[in-house]
């Protein structure tokens, strides 16, 4: 078995396999947050458009996916998961326990991404779609010959586009329920919350500005005071008053229950194609 060689935390060569949005925003996030120089960096794709988005701020884009392999110590898979396993098998014989993989591949484990590369010096990665803007929720599983010093590795570069987590793979399915799916329930509540307001009175654009930025004040609210939801709920629903009105309405309806089920119908989707 080949020895571990630990990669260098500021000097290594990231390389993306699959130059679409995901790898856009987590380079974008990469060198904006100063982490790696651009320089540091490279993809492959042959189209204009792709290549011209890299190209953009710095990145180079090669023509082949071998040339990436072998010009990068951390290889970020980010294709999608009907290509993975065709491209990673097409690889296989450049790569090597001298490199870092990491998949973002959603629904597609370790074990299989393993088994195609030959070695499992692997981590799996799952963002959601606010890393386009540096505010994903990541979550980073270690395979079985991915070291600690790795795992940190990862974490850092993944902190460049927002905040990590670690958990055991097998938390995956619940995971994507929650946070992979979760900006889309939120979609709906603000584009629900400007709603109400029209129906209120207000002008559409001033309805949609103030439900947007009232959720992501109270998200930052959760984030940042420490303090429980539960706790900043009850702060702010005063004896008698309007926000208390609001709340009984939503209780009403189910509301917790119907976000609880949500979550677990979309884990249960993604347990459900995983195993497909
Ligand atoms: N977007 C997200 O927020 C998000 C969140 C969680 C996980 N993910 C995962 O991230 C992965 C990428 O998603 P994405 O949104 O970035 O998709 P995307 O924009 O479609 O990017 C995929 C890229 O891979 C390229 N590609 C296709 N076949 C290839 C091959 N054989 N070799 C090299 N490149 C190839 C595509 O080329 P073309 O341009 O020619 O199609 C495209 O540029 C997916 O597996 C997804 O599950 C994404």
């Amino acid at each position: 078995m080949m020895t571990i060689v630990p990669i260098p935390s500021d000097s290594y060569k990231l390389g993306f396999i699959g130059a679409g949005k995901m790898a856009e925003s987590i380079a974008r996030g990469v060198i904006k947050s100063g982490l790696l120089p651009a320089s540091q960096i490279r993809t492959a794709h042959l189209g204009y458009d792709r290549r011209t988005a890299f190209e953009s701020f710095g990145v180079k884009v090669l023509d082949h996916n071998s040339q990436v392999v072998e010009d990068s110590d951390v290889v970020i898979l980010s294709v999608k998961p009907q290509v993975v396993e065709g491209v990673v098998l097409q690889l296989r014989s450049l790569l090597s326990e001298k490199q870092l993989l990491v998949s973002v591949v959603a629904g597609v484990k370790l074990k299989d991404l393993q088994e195609w590369a030959g070695h499992s010096r692997f981590i799996r990665v799952m963002p959601n779609t606010p890393a386009a803007v540096g505010n994903a929720a990541s979550v980073i599983s270690l395979g079985a010959g991915a070291t600690k010093d790795d795992g940190e590795l990862i974490s850092k570069l993944f902190g460049a586009i927002g905040k990590v987590w670690t958990a055991d793979e097998k938390l995956f399915d619940a995971i994507t329920g929650l946070s992979g799916s979760g900006p889309a329930y939120i979609y709906l509540a603000i584009e629900a919350l400007a709603d109400g307001g029209v129906a209120a009175g207000l002008p559409r654009d001033l309805a949609l500005g103030l439900a947007s930025q009232t959720v992501l004040g109270a998200a930052s609210m959760a984030v940042n005071t420490g303090k429980h939801p539960g706790q900043l709920k009850d702060d702010v629903a005063s004896p008698g008053g309007t926000t208390i009105a609001g709340i009984h309405e939503l209780e009403k309806a189910g509301f917790r229950g119907i976000l609880m089920n949500a979550v677990v119908a979309a884990s249960n989707r993604s347990r459900e194609l995983s195993n497909n």
